[in-house]
């Protein structure tokens, strides 16, 4: 399910992984944050040591308010490419409020200040806001508009930077303000910026190209593959405008490391049938990227840099530079202040996903086989995770901060690593029933026997992106959460399973993953997949089984994670990456079903193999030896002889003692056997 993290933690590695596992990884010293919350209403306020003092900030914003004839102010928590994490230098909301959670909306009016966000943070803006700010429980537009409404005069002007605000943000204020007399009002240079002195600069590092060995289609074979796609457009476009900033990654097969999880940089395309122009930090552009990008010549082929800033001039310039421009953007990730230029209606074409994106989603063999790799690798990691939390979880002394730092730890191990993919979700007993959880200092639980534990989690590799849930018990679950634990997996297994005509859409087949749930009344609150990047976004767009992901086609990968969740009690979710492969049916073509790659097997503990079909069960005996047949050689590779005899007991074929009749491929004894029968019989 999409999750947004906190902008800029870095988790310290305190862990070991090392191959011989003589690892203590106590880390009982992490320091408690002090668990109190603001009182407004005390004369002093109280206020924790964790708030901030926004006076001074709060007063400055409010002159350059004045001065621009503006009542209120509004400032989201996300960056001019509707990224799903910020680098630190977009984090303008975090520094208004001094709130840094993920989600939220802060908005000032000359007298006021407010914060929107939802549930999961209402406790930590209690302790990090001071008392000029309010916080309103909520996070609709609406909600936000009503307030507005009532601190705004009639008439007055509600100013906001359309670099932040998606179309569809823009439009749901200015459909909830009309008719109040108050209006919205564009303003380009942002007006926290102005104010924020300590602004973190632009990260500095050179951006990199990737290695020619993990790269089939060069940057100017995917320019011709998108160019020919504008040219097929009925509409026809003459540009196509990039604000993802995996789009721009994409094109050219470059990477950074401008935000927190994601290899991303900070840039913008702009494609015609001729030009080729990337708005980027020049400044980080190296010599030998220069030649890469063949930026010294006149053709259709060259790349023109221009800085990054400059986008928004040379798209003005573009649109007004002949009757017959159009300007192709996908709507969900452009911003507003782009949009509002390419004027008037005529020249804008729109479609949900740029070709970018839609072409981005499905990956080309050599992607394809890499990011395979890249999950053997994660495996390892994973099993290395699993195994040394069965020894030590006894003990009593590891906790979800510690489980979450050894994880990494051990992935950061292994080749091509590139840290983590998103912040572990490492979540035992109750904190495991909140979805989106994330240990901290204060709410770090200790691992028990007796409690379940799911870890959620991933890496970033130069050759792909991993994400992989397990649900794991070291004691005896109790039934109900046996049977919740199976049925869970069934609905993985079901949706894996499914044969299905290509072009089928995610969300036809997602109650799949619901039935076993469903038929005893149990449920989950989230999505059920998401697409998957190489070495790119770990929630990539628009893969996945919702109403607004794109159709199923071969080579598209994309997690399959159903999950269930008992309110402080204990969640479970399991959570596999697969990829879309044609399936081989009877009569028809062009069917497919998915390979799942990942490769970490589920907790034989709790499995109620009773209730498995079958066919259920002949596919997870199947994926075992799929575990066993890539996973033993990789094992033996890295020297991890316990790892490997870690993974052959927790892959051996599951049986049904209740029924005979259970679906087992002969062993090859068995077969062995028979055929010295066959042989003595015949001779
Ligand atoms: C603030 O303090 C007052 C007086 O001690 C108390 O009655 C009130 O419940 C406190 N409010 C909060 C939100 O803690
Ligand atoms: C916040 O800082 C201002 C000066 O910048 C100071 O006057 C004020 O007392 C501070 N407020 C608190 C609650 O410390
Ligand atoms: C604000 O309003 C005043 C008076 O109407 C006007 O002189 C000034 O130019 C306005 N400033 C801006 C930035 O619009
Ligand atoms: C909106 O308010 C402004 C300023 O008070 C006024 O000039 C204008 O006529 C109002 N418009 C409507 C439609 O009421
Ligand atoms: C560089 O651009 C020129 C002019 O379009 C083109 O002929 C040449 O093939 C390009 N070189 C590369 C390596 O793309």
């Amino acid at each position: 399910f999409p999750r947004r993290n906190q902008p800029g933690t870095k988790q310290k590695l305190l862990g070991h992984c090392s191959r011989t596992l003589l690892i203590s990884g106590n880390v009982s010293g992490i320091a408690l944050f002090e668990a109190t919350e603001r009182n407004c209403s005390l004369s002093p306020p109280y206020l924790p040591n964790t708030a901030v003092n926004s006076s001074l900030r709060l007063q400055e914003l409010r002159e350059r308010m004045h001065f621009s004839n503006i009542s209120a102010y509004i400032i989201p928590g996300t960056d001019a490419h509707l990224s799903e994490y910020i680098a630190p230098r977009d984090a303008r909301m975090a520094f208004m409020t001094g709130f840094t959670g993920s989600a939220g909306t802060a908005v000032v009016t000359l007298g006021k200040a407010a914060l929107w966000t939802d549930s999961r943070y209402w406790v930590q803006a209690e302790r990090q806001m001071d008392c000029n700010w309010e916080l309103q429980k909520d996070v609709s537009i609406n909600s936000i508009a009503v307030w507005l409404i009532s601190e705004v005069p009639y008439g007055g002007k509600i100013g906001f930077d359309p670099f932040l605000f998606s179309l569809k943000t823009q439009e749901d204020y200015r459909m909830s303000l009309e008719s109040s007399n108050r209006s919205l009002k564009s303003m380009p240079s942002n007006l926290v910026d102005q104010v924020w002195k300590e602004r973190p600069p632009i990260p500095p590092d050179s951006l990199i190209r990737l290695p020619d060995r993990i790269i089939q289609r060069s940057w100017q074979m995917k320019v011709e593959q998108i160019r020919n796609q504008m040219k097929e457009n009925p509409y026809k476009p003459t540009a196509l405008l990039l604000s993802a900033l995996d789009e721009t990654a994409w094109l050219f097969n470059m990477r950074g490391n401008d935000i927190p999880y994601n290899p991303f940089f900070y840039s913008y395309t702009l494609l015609t049938m001729d030009e080729i122009w990337l708005f980027l930090h020049t400044e980080r552009v190296t010599e030998e990227m220069r030649v890469y990008l063949n930026t010294s010549c006149g053709g259709p082929l060259c790349v023109r840099l221009k800085n990054y800033d400059a986008v928004l001039d040379h798209l003005k310039e573009y649109v007004s530079s002949g009757s017959g421009v159009k300007v192709w953007i996908g709507t969900e990730y452009t911003n507003y202040a782009l949009f509002e230029v390419i004027k008037p209606e005529d020249k804008l074409m729109s479609s949900s996903y740029s070709p970018v994106l839609t072409t981005k989603a499905v990956k080309d063999d050599t992607e394809q086989r890499i990011l395979r790799d890249a999950h053997v690798r994660d495996a390892v990691a994973v099993m290395q995770l699993l195994m040394w939390l069965e020894k030590v979880v006894p003990a009593g002394k590891q906790t979800e901060l510690s489980a979450s730092v050894y994880v990494n730890d051990c992935r950061s191990k292994q080749k091509d690593n590139k840290g983590p993919s998103f912040e572990t979700i490492s979540a035992s007993g109750p904190n495991a029933a909140l979805a989106h959880y994330s240990p901290t200092g204060e709410s770090n639980r200790k691992l028990k026997v007796d409690e379940m534990y799911l870890v959620d989690s991933g890496g970033q590799y130069l050759d792909g992106t991993t994400d992989i849930t397990r649900t794991v018990h070291w004691g005896t679950p109790t039934a109900m959460q046996k049977e919740a634990y199976t049925r869970v997996l069934m609905g993985n297994i079901e949706i894996s399973r499914t044969v299905f005509p290509s072009g089928t859409r995610g969300v036809n087949m997602e109650m799949l993953g619901r039935r076993a749930l469903w038929e005893v009344g149990l449920n989950y609150g989230h999505g059920t997949g998401h697409g998957v990047g190489n070495y790119f976004g770990v929630h990539e767009w628009p893969v996945g089984f919702q109403g607004n992901n794109i159709p199923f086609r071969e080579g598209m990968f994309t997690s399959i994670e159903p999950g269930y969740y008992k309110d402080n009690d204990f969640g479970i979710r399991i959570e596999d990456i697969a990829v879309v492969v044609p399936a081989h049916t009877k009569y028809g073509h062009n069917y497919l079903t998915f390979d799942t790659v990942s490769l970490v097997p589920y907790d034989r503990k709790l499995i109620d193999v009773s209730l498995l079909s079958p066919v259920q069960l002949h596919w997870l005996n199947k994926y075992y030896e799929t575990i066993r047949r890539l996973m033993a050689p990789e094992l033996d590779r890295q020297g991890l002889h316990e790892v490997k005899s870690w993974m052959l007991r927790h892959t051996e074929p599951l049986v049904d003692s209740k029924s005979s009749s259970t679906i087992r491929s002969p062993s090859p004894t068995l077969v062995t056997l028979a055929l010295a029968v066959l042989c003595l019989f015949y001779a």
